[in-house]
């Protein structure tokens, strides 16, 4: 039985509908990013790494003209169906990233691209499909360093790209990509409980440097900023 929600965001009730090997929308990215994206009627949107679609119905619901890309076949026709549930319309196509993106500049990019760090053995026990969704990739940011450096092909000068940074990655190395090379704006931050998969490895995620995790009482957590950015004059 696949498992469904109706999430509250931004005023606007979005039914989900998942599928076991789509990634689940989370606190830490989906609901962070969606709860600080800004959409001005009539805006062109880019949704990178589309997943359930729950982004990019918002963006529509919100008045953005949508256009959604996933690397996975599995993600993009639950995504499609999620947006004839929720009567919202987009357009979807299969993407590495911008691979395939020709149209653009877009008025605003949303980027909730994988970024955790999982561990060689989390990965060995893990479905293919469900470490596309979620894993990041070398030090779990290369995922996000390759979109930030691509997304600037599709943008104008008022273009806002919206992303999160998560500290159970290679943060350090994102925030300082962040800073040099866009104008930032900080829009939120928020720590939470890490995810439970991280328990199954705790030793090697104790010994990785490059992540931010810390212990709380009894639980590791973890630190999210949303951004929003533009080019650089
Ligand atoms: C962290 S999930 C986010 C899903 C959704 N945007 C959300 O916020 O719930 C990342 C998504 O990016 C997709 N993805 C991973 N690598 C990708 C790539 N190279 N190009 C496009 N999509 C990718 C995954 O299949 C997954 O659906």
């Amino acid at each position: 039985m696949n498992k469904k929600e109706t999430f509250h965001i931004q005023n606007q009730e979005i039914h989900i509908q998942g599928d076991p090997l789509v990634f689940w929308p989370s606190p830490h990215g989906t609901k962070a990013l969606g709860g600080n994206i800004r959409i001005n009627e009539g805006e062109s949107v880019l949704d990178i790494g589309t997943g359930t679609g729950i982004l990019a119905i918002l963006a529509a619901k919100l008045g953005g003209k949508v256009f959604a890309v996933d690397i996975l076949d599995e993600a993009l026709e639950c995504a499609r169906r999620n947006a004839e549930m929720n009567g919202a319309d987009v357009a979807f196509s299969k993407s590495d990233l911008f691979s395939t993106v020709s149209d653009g500049p877009f008025d605003v990019i949303i980027a909730n691209v994988p970024q955790e760090l999982l561990s060689p053995k989390i990965i060995d026990e893990t479905e293919a499909e469900i470490v596309t969704g979620m894993h990041g990739g070398g030090d779990g940011s290369e995922a996000l360093r390759r979109t930030l450096a691509k997304a600037k092909a599709h943008m104008a000068p008022n273009s806002r790209l919206y992303v999160v940074v998560y500290s159970m990655s290679g943060w350090r190395g994102s925030l300082e990509y962040i800073v040099k090379n866009y104008k930032v704006a900080l829009l939120d931050f928020y720590s939470g409980a890490v995810k439970s998969f991280i328990y199954d490895d705790l030793e090697y995620y104790k010994n990785e440097d490059t992540i931010g995790m810390y212990l709380k009482g009894d639980e590791y957590w973890a630190d999210i900023f949303v951004f929003e950015l533009m080019l650089k004059d």
